[in-house]
């Protein structure tokens, strides 16, 4: 884990070159995704005082942070389609492939990220891996009904499931924006082939989604201390 300072440096540096992408582009509706970094940009369009920008965000945690700024928020259910999408992502790999969740969102930041015409992914270097999930979990957002089939579904299969419990505040398993029982499936040696797996996982009845995003980053923006690098996706 790099130090950090490093780290926000780095994250502040990549979403300056993000900011200069959004404000060529005009996106008329800009979707938002979660976590720390994403925090950190919406604090950034508060202080520039973007003001001619629309949102729609991928959690409750982003939609009350825009709002709090005085922002409007479109609801999800009111939009078909973004014009642009940013978020973060907990590791990317060298095709850029995704995990994504670590933060409790990533049913609707597939959704959203999925019905974007561009969808940009800002990370610090500290979030560049070889392989996933050889250090974290894949993250999952299960029907709470389905919890005890799914995980002995995924202990069957050699996987080590563990439902994400609330450090405090509430007794019990972490439940998701949509509802759901957020489940951390360790996968000992990590992923060898992210794409078939999160098939795999999706063909289990009771998983509504995964935390494997594949294919979805048209362009990933690393940011360093020092330097941005610029990543194209395949598509
Ligand atoms: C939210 O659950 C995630 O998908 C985040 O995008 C991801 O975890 C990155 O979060 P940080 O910016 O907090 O590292």
């Amino acid at each position: 884990m790099p130090p950090q300072d490093d780290v926000v440096k780095a994250r502040l540096k990549a979403l300056e070159e993000v900011l200069k992408i959004v404000e060529y582009e005009k996106p008329k509706i800009i979707g938002l995704g979660s976590g720390s970094t994403i925090s950190l940009l919406i604090d950034r369009i508060a202080n520039l005082g973007l003001n001619n920008l629309s949102f729609v965000c991928s959690s409750i945690g982003s939609s009350l942070r825009l709002s709090s700024y005085g922002f409007k928020v479109l609801s999800l259910e009111s939009v078909d389609q973004v014009d642009l999408y940013v978020d973060s992502a907990d590791e990317v790999d060298p095709n850029l492939d995704m995990v994504k969740g670590g933060g409790g969102c990533l049913t609707l930041e597939k959704i959203l990220a999925y019905n974007s015409s561009m969808r940009i992914f800002v990370v610090d270097y500290g979030k560049l891996v070889d392989r996933l999930c050889l250090r974290r979990p894949i993250p999952l957002d299960v029907i709470p009904q389905a919890i005890s089939m799914v995980c002995r579904k995924l202990r069957s299969v050699g996987f080590r499931p563990e439902v994400r419990l609330t450090d405090r505040g509430k007794f019990g398993p972490l439940i998701s924006d949509i509802g759901g029982v957020l489940v951390d499936l360790y996968i000992d040696g990590g992923v060898d082939n992210p794409g078939k797996l999160d098939m795999m996982l999706k063909s289990i009845p009771g998983i509504v989604e995964t935390g494997l995003f594949i294919g979805y980053a048209d362009l990933l923006v690393v940011g360093y201390p020092d330097k941005v690098i610029f990543k194209r996706g395949k598509t």
